[in-house]
């Protein structure tokens, strides 16, 4: 793992559009696994700014996000559809059949958690896998304990992580208690993952990853297992890390 430490939120998000930037412009057919939550707002919009300015088109670009939750309908303004949409997609060229997110509304969570696979096996690999690092260290939705080598599945949130999303909702009961996830074994088949953290409230979590064991009660722990993953982290991550 190869840590860039930044100053701030700014600087973390200009670095990390930068990197996609540079594969969307090298590469004819460019696959991205996005991810939702606060993290990568900024990376949006920077990357929203270079299309603006003419500098890229994201036509020839296809897009996996990690994760969804159960039982919010794509229109719903908390789902991660919505998130996507408000967030990028609706601000740049990209072609909307081409961006892929889990339907956590499908009759069958099973077979959609499945189809997902296909979709993903079909584009080829995941050429840069964009992560944001959960306070119990989860990736996508894959809480602790889940298995290192589990594909797109149904996960139980844990009351923590529906506390730290319930930001987003009008209340705690609103927040679902499900989610389709992108499982570990897919996420770390991505060619190349680019980690962000910001702020203090993930700085235990960051030093965890940075000098703790790898293991399932630790999700974000097996990127040390992948041999292409660089961390952007500000200053207020890097706290408890010291060095
Ligand atoms: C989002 C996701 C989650 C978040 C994580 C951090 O698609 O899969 O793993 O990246 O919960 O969330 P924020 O960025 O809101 O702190």
């Amino acid at each position: 793992m190869k840590l860039v430490k930044v100053k701030d939120y700014q600087e973390m998000s200009q670095k990390a559009s930068s990197v996609l930037l540079e594969l969307i412009a090298k590469k004819a057919d460019p696959v991205l696994g996005l991810a939702t939550g606060s993290t990568p707002i900024g990376m949006y919009q920077s990357l929203i700014k270079a299309y603006e300015q003419e500098t890229v088109s994201f036509k020839h670009v296809k897009t996996f996000n990690l994760d969804e939750y159960v039982g919010l309908a794509c229109q719903h303004p908390n789902s991660y559809h919505s998130f996507m949409n408000e967030k990028l997609f609706k601000h740049i060229d990209i072609d909307s059949g081409q961006t892929f997110i889990p339907d956590g509304t499908a009759d069958d969570l099973v077979v959609e958690c499945q189809k997902y696979e296909v979709q993903i096996r079909k584009a080829g690999q995941i050429d840069l896998q964009v992560l944001g690092l959960g306070l119990n260290g989860h990736i996508g939705f894959n809480e602790p304990g889940t298995s290192f080598s589990s594909r797109t599945h149904v996960i139980n949130l844990m009351e923590s992580t529906r506390l730290a999303n319930a930001r987003f909702f009008d209340s705690l009961d609103e927040v679902p208690t499900q989610a389709i996830t992108m499982g570990i074994n897919t996420i770390i088949e991505s060619k190349l993952i680019l980690l962000l953290v910001s702020g203090e409230k993930k700085a235990k979590a960051l030093a965890r990853l940075l000098n703790g064991e790898v293991s399932e009660e630790f999700p974000a722990s097996i990127l040390k297992r992948h041999p292409n993953v660089i961390i952007i982290a500000d200053e207020a991550a890097c706290r408890e890390y010291g060095n």
